[in-house]
């Protein structure tokens, strides 16, 4: 790309909304130059802003806003004084029911992009709109006498100096301020990136990941820290299997209810688990509704994480079978099963179904189909009937046409389908409709409001 020289503040009319919940507007640096994609974080379309251009990367520029010259109706005060440079959130200037019309918008625009139909939009979902975030991984950056703890900033990759998030639940939010003075004091304060807080029924957890040993006064220190938040500080002094309390034990955990079934999931502050527990509650009771009459039924969970459907399903009556690459949260499932007492109708299996070896899983001669159980039975009348995907942001994987296609799985006429990008989802879809699948509905779950993230919910049909 040609090193034109970009003028210091430019006047842009932002004409619309990227998928990350940045203003998009044209740019040309002189008439020889190229149009380029400007993107200004703060800003919506319709409206006119002063902006200095700061990057540019693959013939793409960021611009942070200096001033407005005309504003869209749709704008509101940001609730955080951080926003807009704080990159937890990407929304907060722009009015809610405005924010769920976008990312219903983006999904739609996704299910045209990959030539899906659909039958029926579901109305979005939501719930709280500020506290709700259970987890979050800050930033720690130590600046001489200073440190900062804090989401990135939008505007590079610098830790913020964050002094409140208001996405954070109550419990985590009121640990920022001592958590930093806490960290500022230790001797090996330049040798933290990072910190987890998690909360659930218990005492919030903070996790500290170390490069270095801690000294004698560092854990008094956050002993202390201990005492006067009520929070558990873990230590995390390599990968996740390194985590203990300040006293070398094996770390305790949290837990979270879904009450509508009866049930209390225990979780592991590194565990995956959804991080708006309020609409999690939706969301589960959705999927159980859609894949209702379940008594017998028998329903595969793919990417089934700690349980967190797996076990309602469970408790409605059916036979789940939940696959999931961590073996930490198959261990996790299977150990929730036992204490909510649904260990004889789940069961709980170790896979990369990201793997070459996924492909052939329903196949009944695939390393490890011993481990499916009733899913290899070859009465057809046995055969699952349900599935739910779950998949992370890349969606479900290569896998996913033969899982379709095999003969263990003819009899498979409901999928469900959980999604936090919208991109993958349509291109999933696609898949399941060329497979015989109608999208009957599809729908969002506002899982994190003031960001531009979104979480889909789509219900399939077969036959
Ligand atoms: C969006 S989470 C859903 C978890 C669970 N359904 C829930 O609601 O809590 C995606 C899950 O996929 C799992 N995962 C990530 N990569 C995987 C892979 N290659 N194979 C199998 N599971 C994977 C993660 O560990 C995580 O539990």
């Amino acid at each position: 790309m040609s090193r034109t020289r970009i003028p210091q503040d430019t006047l842009f009319e932002i004409t619309a909304l990227s998928a990350d919940g940045f203003g998009l507007a044209n740019f040309q640096a002189n008439e020889q130059a190229k149009v380029r994609e400007v993107l200004i974080k703060g800003s919506l379309p319709g409206e006119k802003v002063t902006a200095r251009i700061h990057k540019r990367r693959r013939g793409q520029f960021w611009a942070e806003a200096q001033a407005f010259e005309e504003l869209s109706p749709e704008r509101v005060t940001p609730a955080c004084a951080h926003f807009p440079r704080c990159g937890g959130c990407a929304l907060q200037h722009m009015d809610y029911a405005q924010q769920l019309r976008h990312k219903q918008q983006l999904l739609l625009d996704e299910l045209i992009r990959a030539g899906v139909d659909y039958q029926q939009l579901r109305a979005p979902i939501s719930g709280p709109r500020l506290h709700y975030r259970s987890k979050a991984r800050l930033g720690v950056r130590k600046l001489g006498d200073d440190l900062l703890l804090g989401f990135r900033e939008s505007f590079g990759s610098r830790v913020l100096r964050m002094e409140q998030c208001l996405t954070l639940t109550a419990d985590l939010a009121r640990l920022v301020e001592p958590l930093r003075n806490t960290l500022l004091g230790l001797s090996i304060a330049h040798a933290i990136p990072q910190i987890e807080l998690a909360s659930g029924e218990g005492p919030p957890q903070v996790v500290v990941r170390h490069l270095e040993p801690l000294s004698i006064g560092d854990l008094q220190q956050l002993k202390s820290l201990e005492l006067t938040t009520g929070a558990t500080v873990l230590l995390q002094p390599g990968g996740p299997t390194t985590l203990h309390s300040l006293d070398g034990w094996q770390a305790g955990l949290l837990s979270y209810g879904l009450p509508e079934f009866g049930l209390d999931l225990c979780f592991g502050a590194l565990d995956f688990t959804q991080v708006n527990l309020a609409l999690n509650q939706q969301l589960v009771a959705c999927v159980v509704a859609q894949l209702a009459p379940l008594a017998g039924a028998r329903v595969l969970d793919m990417f089934c994480g700690i349980g967190n459907f797996s076990l309602p399903l469970a408790q409605r009556g059916a036979q789940v079978l939940g696959i999931e690459g961590s073996e930490s949260s198959v261990a996790r499932a299977q150990a929730n099963a036992q204490r909510n007492g649904l260990a004889r109708n789940s069961q709980f299996v170790a896979m990369d179904l990201y793997s070459k070896e996924a492909s052939a899983l329903f196949e009944p001669k695939a390393a490890g189909a011993q481990n499916l159980g009733w899913l290899m039975d070859a009465n057809p009348t046995k055969q699952p009937k349900a599935m739910l995907l779950d998949p992370p942001r890349s969606g479900a994987g290569p896998a996913l046409s033969s899982w379709l296609a095999s003969r263990a799985l003819a009899q498979l006429s409901d999928v469900a389908y959980v999604s936090c990008n919208p991109v993958s989802f349509a291109d999933d879809a696609k898949v399941l409709q060329g497979a015989g699948f109608t999208l009957e509905q599809v729908g969002i779950f506002d899982m994190f409001p003031q960001t531009a993230h979104v979480e889909t919910f789509g219900m399939f049909r077969r036959g």
